[in-house]
């Protein structure tokens, strides 16, 4: 592969939406950030550097980064942040993946508007396993909020009540529409007869969305960089930090047609429930034609994001095979759950806090990967459960004894040991819907239920030929997902919500793979310029 170099300067840029004005941080002065564009194979170089009074990191969602934990991003997981005037060159190589990811700040709330896209193409000379589009186009989708995003955050954490919930959604960056602020939303230009192949990446902070095109079917072909088998539906469903390619075939002869995103939460309400919508246009079409309208799914139109989900299969052909692990070492079972425990400190006397197996993250203060590489004792313990606590009906009534331990706990794998997780979510405080991420793999998918996971009964029906490969996979709202990977990867990697508020309150939880003994099955020295704590 070729060697591509990338300068993100990470800036303050002064930024005009829903009539009000605000500086954010961003990439080059760019919201949404730029994209980064890849081959398959070939090696990354993004040098950072950070112009702004925060401490900065940039995590690449999705990508293997094989080898290279010390690239992936997560402050004091993988690194100490990027301090003001400091910068740092990310350096990672592609492989086995291609399709779209995305690239993201992870540290605190930056990633409210500090994110873009990933594309990586196939190696030369390789072909989509799909009809080749006529165009490529970036969807990003976006949360924003009309106050700035870091005291949004740290304000609820002093207080220990929920953060302020967004001001609208925005595609490409835009909000829309509000006439009365000459937002008038994205506009997609097609010309009639071409097929587009969209790029869909969901970069919001706390929502789940649907997205959707009227009078236009969208064969899906690809998520989180791992190929499909295409299947043609209405409305996509995508949590953050998912990506999905489509093909969109603009068969109509002309005309606008209205494209829309709106937030999914079965339970809770407390979100941003505001849709937004955009235009797709095809060429010759004046603006003034009137739009045809599409209905947009309920914000608990379960059904809708299920005929979604249950329709995603991994490609797995001869060269893009699924190699699902058969057998486990690690069976493992993690509650989710979001409770309160006592704080003097905040408004009521309480604060929310959220937690894996009963247990709620703490952030230490040196980075986990240095504590593990240079054997420095006391930042983090090797004890975090793999089942959880106590058995109770998960889906139920809680037991009332459930107060969340803190502690920052990993769990360790031996190096290309098989992994089982069963994510359960629980109705402790409020059941929600957690789209988790594993950092450093993708893993396969391999079963959804409702109620409480059944270790006799459930794995009979998982589907161990051609489970969806993902990244980010949300744990239904009074149910579990198991998900399947080898632990093939030596570092230290994070599994998190990707509801950055559910992060926040501690949702989170770290794995160690050890070195393999073989050449190539150790974590690589630490850069130069990896940052100081
Ligand atoms: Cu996209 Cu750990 O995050």
């Amino acid at each position: 592969g070729l060697a591509r170099h990338y300068k993100f300067s990470v800036v303050m840029k002064n930024t005009t939406k829903l009539c009000a004005s605000k500086p954010i941080v961003t990439v080059n002065g760019k919201f949404p950030g730029p994209t980064l564009y890849a081959r398959e194979d070939d090696t990354v170089l993004v040098q950072v550097v950070n112009h702004v009074s925060y401490n900065v990191t940039i995590h690449w969602h999705g990508v293997r980064q094989l080898r290279t934990c010390w690239s992936d991003g997560p402050a004091y997981i993988t690194q100490c942040p990027i301090r003001p005037g400091q910068s740092y060159v990310y350096n990672f190589t592609l492989t086995g993946q291609r399709g779209t990811l995305l690239w993201h700040a992870h540290i605190t709330w930056l990633r409210s508007t500090l994110h873009g896209a990933i594309v990586i193409l196939p190696k030369r000379g390789v072909p989509y396993p799909f009809p080749k589009p006529s165009k490529e186009k970036i969807i990003i989708l976006g949360e924003w909020w009309k106050a700035d995003t870091e005291l949004v955050i740290s304000q609820s954490v002093q207080s220990g009540l929920p953060p302020n919930i967004s001001d609208a959604h925005t595609i490409n960056g835009h909000p829309g529409p509000f006439p009365s602020c000459s937002s008038q939303g994205y506009t997609l230009h097609v010309e009639s007869g071409k097929t587009y192949l969209l790029r869909i990446v969901n970069a919001a902070v706390n929502d789940e969305l649907f997205f959707k095109i009227a009078g236009h079917n969208l064969t899906v072909v690809e998520v989180d960089a791992s190929y499909t088998k295409p299947f043609s539906i209405d409305t996509i469903f995508i949590a953050p930090g998912q990506t999905t390619n489509v093909l969109l075939a603009a068969h109509q002869s002309g005309g606008t047609y209205l494209m829309a995103i709106s937030p999914f939460m079965d339970t809770i309400v407390g979100v941003d429930n505001l849709t937004a919508t955009g235009i797709m246009q095809y060429s010759g079409t004046h603006v003034s034609t009137a739009t045809v309208r599409a209905s947009i799914p309920a914000i608990n139109a379960t059904s809708v994001e299920f005929s979604f989900i249950n329709s995603l299969q991994s490609l797995n052909s001869k060269r893009y095979p699924a190699n699902v692990p058969l057998a486990i070492d690690h069976s493992l079972l993690f509650t989710m759950s979001v409770g309160v425990n006592p704080c003097s400190t905040c408004v009521n006397g309480s604060k929310l806090v959220a937690a894996l197996n009963n247990v709620s993250f703490v952030m230490p203060s040196t980075d986990i990967l240095e504590a593990h590489y240079h054997k420095i004792r006391g930042v983090y313990t090797d004890n975090f459960p793999g089942n959880p606590p106590m058995t109770f009906n998960y889906t139920g009534t809680p037991p009332s004894n459930m107060q969340t331990m803190n502690g920052t706990r990993v769990y360790k794998l031996a190096y290309n040991s098989t992994v089982q997780i069963v994510l359960q979510g629980t109705s402790i405080i409020a059941p929600e819907n957690h789209p988790t991420h594993l950092h450093g793999f993708n893993f396969f998918a391999v079963g959804k239920g409702l109620g409480n996971y059944d270790p006799n009964k459930d794995p009979k029906n998982f589907n161990l030929v051609d489970p969806v490969e993902r990244n980010t996979i949300g744990v239904p709202t009074g149910g579990w997902t198991a998900i399947r990977f080898r632990a093939d990867n030596p570092g230290v990697w994070f599994l998190h919500c990707h509801l950055e508020v559910h992060t926040t309150w501690g949702l989170k939880m770290v794995f160690i793979v050890e070195d393999g003994d073989g050449p190539s099955e150790s974590l690589l020295p630490p850069p130069s310029d990896l940052p100081k704590c």
